[in-house]
C-alpha cells in the first residue's frame, strides 16, 4: 500500500512510525513533514488546506490511501475532494468535521443524541458590553471560555479570574470569531480516541493529556505538554461506558443527519460524579496522546486506517495491545505558549523514542526548533513508573536553549491522587 500522510507534527511522526511497521505498506510520503521524518517518508510541499492541491499531489504520487492528521484540512474539505477523486482517505468529510470545527454544531449533535456535556451559551461578534457581562454573571466561579473557531486546543481559557475570562472573550470577538462560555466540568480528564466508520465504533486505549504549561497544572493552557495511557484509575467499564453513552450515540446521530463520520473521533471528557461528560470533540488524532497510544498498538496500523477509509472497519478483528503503559513528554521552545522562539539548535535528540514536531534543519544542516512544541519523547514500561523513568531518562539528555518540559506527567496517577 502506498500512503500519503498530511501534517507535520509529532502526531504525524508517530503515525508514520506505526504505518512503517505494517508489512502491507510499500511506500510512505508526507506533506509537508518535519526534520524527524526524513528517514521514514519522502517529503513533499503542499498547502495542506487546499483540497485541489492535496488531491493533485495524491494523484501524482499514485497513493492508495491518504491519512489526514490535522483538523484544518479536514474542516477545509480536503477529504471530500480526495473522495470525489476516488482516493481512499482516513479522515471525515467537511460536514462531519464540524464536530470539531463548530462547537455550536457539536452541542447540537450532543443534545439530539442525549450525550452529557456542559451547559453552554454563545456570544456573537458585535455583542454589547451589557450582554457579555450578563453571560459572565450566569457562569463562574470557574469560567470556561472557548474560541468557536478552530484553535487546535489552544483557544480555551479556564480561569477563576473574571477579568481574565472577559479579556479572552474580547480577544476572540475582536478576531471575528464567536465565543462559547461553558459551565466547568469537574473530574479528571480522559481522552478516548475511537475509529468510527458510520455506526461502527472501535475505541483505542484511554489516555490523559496535561494541558497546562507547568507542573501541578499551573500556567496557561497549551496544545498539550504530555500524556499517558492507559489510565489505571478509570473504572473497569470506563471505556465501554464512554463508547455506549457518548461515541455510539454521536456516530448514529451523524449518520441520521446525513453526515456519517469516517475517521478518528476524539472524545475529550471529564469523569464526574455521574460518569463521563463531554468537554469537546476533535475530528482527528490528539497530540500528544497519539504518540503514547500508538506506542502500545500491536495491530497493523495501515490495515486498520485503510479499513476505516474503505468502510470495512466492522470486518476487522479485535485490536491487539502491548501490556503495560506508555507516556509522552513534550519539549517546548523558549516562551511557549506565548511567542515561542525558533531557530535554537537541538542536540541529543537522535533516539528512537523521539517524535519530532516543530523541528527543521538550518543552512548548516543542524537540527533546530521551528515551532512551539518542538519534540516529544515516548517512554514505555511494565508500570507507569517504568514508562516515566524511560521517557525522562531520554528527555533530560536533550539540549534546547530555553527549552522546557513538565516533570510531572502521569505523576498524580502514579501517586494515586486521581479517583473517580
Ligand atoms: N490533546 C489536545 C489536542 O490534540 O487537541
Amino acid at each position: 500500500m502506498r500512503i500519503l500522510v498530511i501534517g507535520s507534527g509529532a502526531r504525524e511522526h508517530a503515525l508514520l512510525l506505526g504505518l512503517s511497521q505494517d508489512p502491507s505498506v510499500s511506500e510512505l510520503h508526507v506533506a509537508p513533514g518535519n526534520a524527524g521524518m526524513e528517514a521514514l517518508a519522502r517529503q513533499h510541499k503542499v498547502q495542506v488546506d487546499d483540497p485541489a492541491a492535496v488531491t493533485e499531489l495524491a494523484q501524482e504520487l499514485g497513493v492508495d490511501l491518504v491519512v489526514i492528521g490535522p483538523e484544518i484540512p479536514l474542516v477545509a474539505g480536503v477529504a471530500d475532494a480526495l473522495r470525489a477523486a476516488g482516493i481512499a482517505v482516513f479522515g471525515p468529510n467537511k460536514d462531519a468535521a464540524r464536530i470539531e470545527g463548530s462547537k455550536a454544531f457539536a452541542k447540537d449533535v450532543m443534545a439530539a443524541a442525549g450525550v452529557r456535556t456542559a451547559h453552554a451559551e454563545a456570544i456573537a461578534p458585535g455583542a454589547a458590553d451589557a450582554e457579555i457581562e450578563a453571560v459572565l454573571d450566569r457562569f463562574g466561579p470557574t469560567w470556561v471560555v472557548k474560541d468557536d473557531g478552530l484553535a487546535a486546543g489552544k483557544g480555551v481559557v479556564v480561569t477563576p479570574d473574571r477579568a481574565a475570562a472577559r479579556a479572552h472573550i474580547d480577544a476572540v470577538l475582536a478576531a471575528g470569531n464567536p465565543v462559547l462560555l461553558e459551565s466547568f466540568l469537574d473530574g479528571p480528564e480522559v481522552s478516548l480516541f475511537c475509529l468510527v466508520d458510520g455506526e461502527t465504533v472501535v475505541p483505542l486505549l484511554p489516555a490523559q493529556d496535561h494541558k497546562r504549561v507547568r507542573d501541578n497544572d499551573e500556567g496557561p493552557n497549551t496544545g498539550g505538554m504530555g500524556a499517558y495511557c492507559p489510565l489505571p484509575w478509570l473504572p473497569a467499564d470506563g471505556v465501554q461506558r464512554i463508547v455506549e453513552e457518548v461515541c455510539v450515540p454521536v456516530a448514529k446521530e451523524m449518520v441520521a443527519r446525513g453526515c456519517a463520520y469516517s475517521g478518528l473521533l476524539y472524545a475529550g471528557l471529564a469523569w464526574g460524579a455521574e460518569g463521563p461528560a463531554v468537554v469537546e470533540f476533535n475530528c482527528r488524532f490528539g497530540d500528544p496522546e497519539t504518540q503514547a497510544v500508538l506506542a502500545m498498538l500491536k495491530t497493523p496500523l495501515a490495515t486498520l486506517l485503510n479499513a476505516v477509509a474503505t468502510g470495512t472497519l466492522a470486518d476487522q478483528p479485535p485490536l491487539e495491545w502491548e501490556d503495560g503503559y506508555a507516556l509522552t513528554v513534550v519539549l517546548a521552545a523558549f516562551n511557549y505558549p506565548d511567542s515561542p522562539r525558533t531557530g535554537d539548535v537541538i542536540t541529543g535528540a537522535e533516539h528512537a523514542s523521539v517524535r519530532h514536531a516543530g523541528t527543521a534543519r538550518n543552512a548548516d544542516g543542524e537540527l533546530v526548533s521551528a515551532g512551539g512544541r518542538v519534540l516529544n519523547v515516548v517512554g514505555t514500561g511494565a508500570t507507569l513508573v517504568d514508562a516515566r523513568d524511560s521517557a525522562y531518562a531520554v528527555i533530560s539528555g536533550i539540549e534546547l536553549p530555553g527549552g522546557h518540559y513538565r516533570s510531572d506527567i502521569a505523576l498524580p496517577a502514579v501517586e494515586g491522587r486521581i479517583s473517580v
